[in-house]
């Protein structure tokens, strides 16, 4: 008999306190406390390279609240109307841990319902959906207490997952990813000190990696636990690391980078991992020292468009882990819309490169079905296959989105081992 599951998945990608609203979590706070000084950067940023034109929006602190983002909280069936419509076979979303646990260990039924109809519409519109656990948010009772620092963190994290697991056992959800890039989320936040909870600290930052093993872990095991059919994984961001000419030391850089950024939290917890959700943005060229990029095409954020690398990522996600892949993001920034169409085009032509030689892709997610909030960037930052109005919430289908919809018409045949 024919196996559905042995189609190919077609669609696009969101998080919860990016596009929901209405949000609040320890980035609401961070972002009230922070939103004027993230703005006085931007300008003068701006004004040292004259870019009002790639950040028209930075005029106003406003940019850097998530405030009702793009209330996809109460339109997500409008929206999942325009995924179907775009030829949308997945999607891939985040519940937000905050609204499911207010307070420690008081789950709010109102809120688990919620997101039990947001599973349902995507079912009744044909469309696979592809629950994220964590992207990155935390209740504020959790960030009260240390957020990942806390010793008992993953264990909250476990109660949480199992709350989730046993309300939504009946729905029909085949695909979970634990934690949105792990390694981002703990370099930012704890290394870096740009995000919340903004500590820079070699030794809390891994610590910080620790626990977040430890919690994907204790989340793979429950949900296992109770679906033995599910598959569970993490989304993983990897980059493409590239020496640069034969000297040997940027061998040995390149070593080293693609060990610690790209393997070291997989290493960790392969044997809990049906899939690696593979995130693909950045493209690193490794000269003595440091990379640079020499690709002058970039998106509105200056981020370096680079498909190759998607295929090099890819094989060796292979080479190390020989497991069923999804590329559960890869995106732009591009408000005009001149790049998306040819972006899409070349790393889906990557994806297929390697999956010729034998890499097992199962699935192509692009960041993202609307324009939303990026983080410390705020609203700048257009990654919508569909515009939002954020004044009126009107949805505008971007061309490139079009153009991602007959590409996916063409290639509705891929078939997967
Ligand atoms: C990824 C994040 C996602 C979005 C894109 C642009 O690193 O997972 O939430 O911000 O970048």
């Amino acid at each position: 008999m024919f196996d559905s599951r042995h189609i190919f998945f077609w669609g696009s990608s969101t998080s919860a306190h990016q596009v929901e609203g209405g949000n609040h979590n320890d980035w609401t706070e961070w972002e009230r406390a922070n939103a004027e000084r993230l703005y006085k950067k931007a300008e003068s940023e701006r004004a040292a390279r004259a870019q009002e034109d790639i950040y028209p929006f930075l005029l106003d602190p406003q940019n850097y609240i998530s405030g009702t983002a793009c209330d996809h909280y109460h339109r997500f069936r409008e929206d999942f109307d325009i995924a179907q419509s775009l030829g949308h076979t997945a999607h891939r979303f985040s519940i937000e841990w905050s609204r499911i646990e207010p307070e420690k260990g008081i789950f709010n039924e109102k809120e688990i319902a919620h997101y039990r109809e947001v599973i349902e519409a995507l079912h009744e519109r044909g469309i696979e959906p592809f629950v994220t656990l964590n992207h990155w948010t935390l209740p504020l009772w959790l960030s009260r207490e240390g957020g990942w620092r806390a010793r008992h963190a993953p264990e909250y994290f476990e109660q949480y997952v199992g709350k989730i697991v046993e309300s939504y056992i009946h729905h029909d959800v085949r695909y979970w990813i634990t934690l949105n890039e792990p390694e981002i989320y703990a370099i930012n936040g704890y290394l870096r000190g740009v995000w919340p909870p903004a500590k820079r600290n070699l030794l809390t930052y891994l610590w910080v990696l620790e626990q977040l093993i430890k919690a994907h872990t204790r989340a793979y095991t429950i949900i296992k636990k109770a679906m033995p059919n599910a598959e569970v994984g993490i989304a993983k961001n990897n980059v493409y690391f590239e020496a640069v000419g034969r000297n040997p030391v940027n061998t040995i850089l390149q070593f080293i980078a693609d060990q610690w950024w790209n393997r070291q939290f997989l290493e960790y917890t392969k044997k809990h991992l049906d899939f690696i959700g593979l995130n693909y943005y950045f493209h690193n060229r490794i000269e003595k020292w440091y990379g640079k990029n020499e690709n002058k095409i970039v998106s509105d954020l200056g981020w370096e468009i680079y498909p190759d690398g998607l295929y090099h990522v890819l094989k060796n996600l292979h080479r190390h882990y020989k497991k069923p892949i999804y590329i559960t993001e890869n995106g732009i920034a591009d408000r005009r819309d001149v790049h998306r169409a040819e972006f899409i085009k070349e790393h889906v032509n990557a994806m297929k490169r390697a999956m010729s030689e034998g890499v097992d892709v199962r699935g192509y997610l692009h960041w993202s079905l609307l324009d939303n909030f990026e983080w410390d960037k705020g609203f700048a930052g257009r990654f919508g296959l569909v515009a939002v109005d954020y004044r009126t919430m009107e949805r505008t289908v971007r061309p490139s989105a079009l153009a991602f919809r007959d590409l996916i018409h063409e290639n509705t045949q891929i078939l997967i081992r």
